[in-house]
């Protein structure tokens, strides 16, 4: 016998006499929600709430072998992502896409490129004097200034690894420390909204809420904060 609450994290049904404090249906799903960490969001301060888009697609030549897609028209999600989005958005891509996602872009909108840093060579078969590759782009388009003593933001995030244990992991994900430093790359803050244009997984979404709510989880930005570099990598 089933209640209507579901589990937050593999949203099966509670059973009947779960307890109201109860949240997760087993103590698998349990840990694995406690594990998912994203810090709570700032307060809003001036000018009010804003509206934000991620839009994480495919990397351009890649939709139909990862995804049984069609490609993603960058020209035309860029476009949407200005029109509809003029508060601010992020984009991830591949570094091999960059030049020609950039150049989509306005300079006038004045896009930063920050890097994602997973680690582990994804480069196969190629000369020895290549780097690594193990990192993917995003760009920041607009976001909400940052103000004197925000906490400090790098431009680079050394955070590897999927969360293979999400309820429907796919490649390409991302995770919970991804999605903070994204937010906080925004500028984002608690009455903000986030629109997630290829949701996936859902992790985005969820990470969103989580960041929103203000669920003290000692999120990535605050373990990272202090360490240095090589103790980052994972
Ligand atoms: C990189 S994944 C998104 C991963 C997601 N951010 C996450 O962390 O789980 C890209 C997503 O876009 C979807 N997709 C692929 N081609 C698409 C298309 N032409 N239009 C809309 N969505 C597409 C894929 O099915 C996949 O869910
Ligand atoms: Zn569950």
């Amino acid at each position: 016998v089933t209640s209507e609450r579901r589990c937050d994290w593999c949203n099966e049904p509670l059973p009947a006499d779960a307890r109201k404090s109860m949240v997760t249906c087993s103590k698998r799903c349990r840990q694995r929600r406690q594990r998912f960490r994203v810090d709570a969001a700032g307060a809003t301060p001036r000018h009010g709430p804003m509206r934000f888009a991620y839009a994480d697609p495919p990397y351009p030549g890649c939709a139909r072998r990862y995804y049984g897609h069609r490609e993603v028209d960058h020209g035309k999600l860029v476009l949407r992502l200005i029109r509809e989005f003029p508060d601010g958005w992020a984009l991830s891509t591949s570094e091999a896409a960059l030049v020609d996602v950039l150049w989509l872009i306005p300079r006038a909108l004045r896009p930063r490129v920050r890097i994602w840093y997973k680690g582990g060579s994804r480069r196969r078969g190629t000369t020895s004097h290549d780097a690594d590759n193990a990192y993917e782009v995003l760009i920041i388009v607009g976001g909400r200034a940052r103000r004197p003593g925000d906490p400090r933001l790098e431009d680079v995030l050394w955070w590897g690894g999927r969360q293979p244990t999400h309820p429907g992991a796919l490649i390409g994900m991302k995770n919970a420390a991804f999605c903070e430093w994204m937010f906080r790359l925004l500028g984002a803050t608690a009455e903000d909204a986030l629109v997630d244009l290829f949701p996936g997984s859902g992790i985005v979404t969820r990470a969103w809420r989580d960041f929103v709510r203000g669920v003290k989880r000692q999120g990535a930005m605050s373990r990272l904060a202090g360490a240095g570099q090589e103790t980052r990598r994972r």
